[in-house]
């Protein structure tokens, strides 16, 4: 059902009639017969010429930018409705007001909550980000939703940044791989999906602003791939420019980004969009590949697509071949998502599929980080007590987090799993330890709880306060916030029993991970979290989770705090507007960093412990006409069913330019009963041995020798083979 917020008092009442009027798009009434821009069985871009044909210079300026905070204008007599977009990658956020960030207090506008992006990175499942694209998309259809603003791709590249949580980690391969399955899910049902935010977005600090300096190999090997593969591969329908500049541009009118890269080399034939408010000169945006034009709280007439654009039309500033192919990409994503006929699917909302797929992503998730004397999974049959601690065993963090929050129709918290899971044979205890703003005897009462029960379960972590995983400010620190270290301390030392789950992203972890044998990191597990946490608690689900991003044993063996305030978070020179970030690890990110100069991560990249165990073996490189495939065997050594992620790293040997000691170049999860095993294979392209040459404008693949590294970790790659290049070659 579409809505029509309450008209902000500028709207004129003609409009509102044929607002009203436009919003159930189908043939245009009077005698001619069903136009062939509506007819879904013609070529889309022979209906875009048809429809083009038809619009004023009015209409299609119209069509350029918002008319309200998550809307573009209907052109009535044409049978064009009011689009309608919505954030984000967790899920159909709940209706905001026209012009302002305030909720519309709409009671009909819950929906499912996805765990975070982060979460599903972990799961390192591609079909799964299809499933959750595919319910994504069913419920935007039936909020009547036209084009959801997701997913996120920016990379991790300071484990300070306020959005990680809703991003796919460090690694473009596994990031853009992700989010291809994410997009073709969501597309399926006739919604354009948004990948976000095009491109270096890497940090909140300054994010309006700041200025991204960083060299071309980097630019092109680490922080456009994930991009890529979503428009490449993914097909995805419209990109959001970021809000700061790269290289002295604004990312939404960024001539580079936008027409050289995105337009010109990767061939894009959507649409792209501005981040909200991103857009700051009318002849960039007009010149530099800017197609529609999103914000609030302003009189939509003065967005620069708007008024400045039709006076610049009327002057000759502009061209109108410049307008008309804004126009067209605008129209393609509309006819591709059968916007125009009426062959649009309908959609569902919050089905039990839909949360059939919440559950499968946290279940998958979920990272295995430690199990001494494997106490996990916990025997229930053998438990008389358990004792529940932490504040997050009861916070709700699905509607937090800023634009990607989600009015949940219900979120299960981990107390509330464990509870129902537990059953009536064991007392559940509950402390909540800690709270914002401290409170010593709600530590002493944890303490006491926990030394009088058998087992303790503490949950951790971080939330979505600003200031810890939150759009709009960046972490100040990777503390571990509220005490909680000491009261860790505390608790393991009353019973050393403690199981640990850690909530949101990484956190240094202080003196009591030692003693404490089991840790587990749940990220924000959407909706369905605690009924997961449960299943995994109790080993009903054996948890498959791989980290997504390299967790630092401090700060400072990071990357981005390697090279002082210049690296991040940016500085202002004394005359500038604005700051600069340079970017000086370059290639060097998350684990590319850590292997290529020899620092322990406290926990690495690709890790993630099983109830079970995997043996690897058999490596044969086998040489295919496009390439090499590796073949390999795993087995499941243990005495429960369980999936391993196999991930394969190239190492180049004897490299002629700077590379990382190794680099991701495939993947494939394993589903294995025990005892069995499977010949897997992963094919490799010269694309996989390449890096970018700025000189020569190209990707080069040089001859030589590179080893193939398997295994289930950055850090843990039994196999190795060498593979030979034989010649050099230029990729496109
Ligand atoms: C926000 C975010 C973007 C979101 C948009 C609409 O500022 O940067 O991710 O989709 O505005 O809410």
């Amino acid at each position: 059902m579409k809505r029509i917020p309450a008209a902000p008092l500028w709207l004129s009442a003609v409009t509102l009639l044929s607002l009203t009027a436009a919003t159930r798009p189908g043939p245009v009434r009077g005698a001619e017969p069903t136009p062939l821009y509506q007819d879904a069985t013609q070529p889309v871009e022979a209906r875009v010429d048809d429809l083009i044909g038809r619009l004023t210079l009015e209409e299609k300026i119209s069509l350029l930018h918002a008319d309200s905070k998550f809307t573009t204008a209907a052109i009535p007599r044409l049978g064009i409705p009011r689009r309608w977009l919505s954030d984000g990658p967790h899920g159909v956020r709940e209706d905001v007001g026209p012009d302002t960030w305030s909720n519309a207090g709409h009671t009909d506008d819950f929906s499912t909550a996805m765990p975070a992006g982060i979460c599903l990175a972990a799961t390192w499942n591609p079909e799964l980000g299809f499933s959750e694209g595919s319910a994504i998309g069913q419920e935007a259809r039936l909020r009547g939703k036209d084009i959801m603003l997701g997913p996120g791709v920016n990379i991790l590249r300071t484990p300070l940044c306020g959005r990680n949580f809703e991003y796919l980690g460090e690694d473009p391969l596994l990031s853009g791989t992700m989010a291809a399955g994410y997009v073709r899910g969501a597309q399926a049902q006739d919604i354009a999906s948004c990948v976000k935010h095009f491109a270096l977005n890497d940090q909140e600090y300054e994010r309006d602003s700041i200025n991204v300096e960083v060299d071309e190999r980097t630019l092109r090997e680490i922080y456009l791939p994930a991009f890529q593969t979503v428009v490449q591969s993914g097909g995805v329908w419209t990109v959001m420019g970021a809000y700061n500049q790269f290289r002295g541009q604004h990312c939404c009118h960024n001539d580079y980004l936008l027409n050289t890269i995105l337009k010109g080399e990767w061939g894009f034939q959507g649409l792209v969009m501005s981040d909200w408010a991103g857009v700051h000169d009318t002849k960039e945006a007009v010149l530099n590949g800017l197609d529609l034009e999103m914000g609030t709280e302003r009189k939509y007439d003065t967005f620069y697509l708007a008024k400045p654009y039709r006076d610049g039309l009327q002057t000759g500033e502009f061209g109108l071949a410049g307008l008309d192919e804004k126009v067209r990409r605008n129209l393609r994503v509309m006819i591709a998502t059968h916007v125009l006929d009426a062959q649009r699917k309908p959609g569902s909302l919050n089905t039990a599929a839909h949360q059939a797929v919440a559950r499968h992503v946290v279940e998958e998730g979920i990272v295995l980080l430690k199990n001494a004397g494997h106490i996990l999974p916990l025997d229930l049959a053998k438990l008389q007590s358990i004792a529940v601690i932490g504040e997050n065993a009861t916070r709700l963090h699905a509607h937090g987090g800023d634009s990607s929050g989600i009015k949940a129709f219900y979120e299960i918290t981990p107390l509330e799993g464990i509870v129902k899971r537990a059953g009536s044979k064991v007392n559940v205890v509950y402390s909540e330890g800690y709270r914002k703003g401290g409170d010593a005897t709600l530590a002493e009462r944890a303490v006491a709880a926990a030394k009088s029960a058998e087992v303790v379960i503490y949950f951790g972590g971080l939330n979505h306060d600003k200031g810890f995983d939150c759009e709009g400010a960046d972490r100040k620190d990777l503390q571990l916030p509220y005490g909680q270290d000491e009261l860790l301390e505390k608790i393991v030392a009353a019973n050393p029993r403690t199981i640990v789950v850690l909530e949101g992203t990484m956190v240094e972890m202080g003196a009591w991970l030692e003693p404490v044998p089991a840790l587990l990191q749940a990220w924000y597990p959407g909706m369905e979290g605690g009924s997961a946490l449960a299943g995994v608690l109790f080993g009903d689900v054996n948890p498959s989770g791989k980290l997504p991003a390299t967790f630092p044993k401090k700060l400072s063996d990071s990357p981005a705090h390697t090279f002082g305030p210049e690296a991040y978070p940016g500085v202002k020179g004394p005359n500038a507007s604005n700051g600069t970030v340079t970017y000086a690890e370059g290639l060097l990110v998350g684990y590319r960093w850590f292997d290529t100069k020899n620092v322990a991560p406290l926990f690495p990249f690709g890790f993630g412990l099983s109830y079970t165990t995997f043996a690897y073996s058999q490596l044969k490189l086998v040489p295919t006409e496009t390439g090499v495939t590796a073949e390999f065997t795993i087995k499941n050594t243990g005495s429960v069913a369980g999936a391993e992620v196999a991930q394969l790293y190239v190492h180049p040997e004897k490299p002629g330019v700077l590379r990382p000691e190794k680099e991701l170049k495939g993947f494939k999860k394993v589903w294995l009963q025990p005892g069995e095993q499977k010949t897997v294979t992963l094919s490799l392209t010269p694309q996989a041995f390449a890096f970018y040459s700025p000189e020569q404008k190209s990707w080069v693949a040089q001859s030589g020798a590179y080893q193939i590294l398997l295994g289930g970790s950055s850090r843990d790659l039994p196999l190795q083979a060498e593979y030979q290049l034989a010649r050099t070659q230029l990729l496109k």
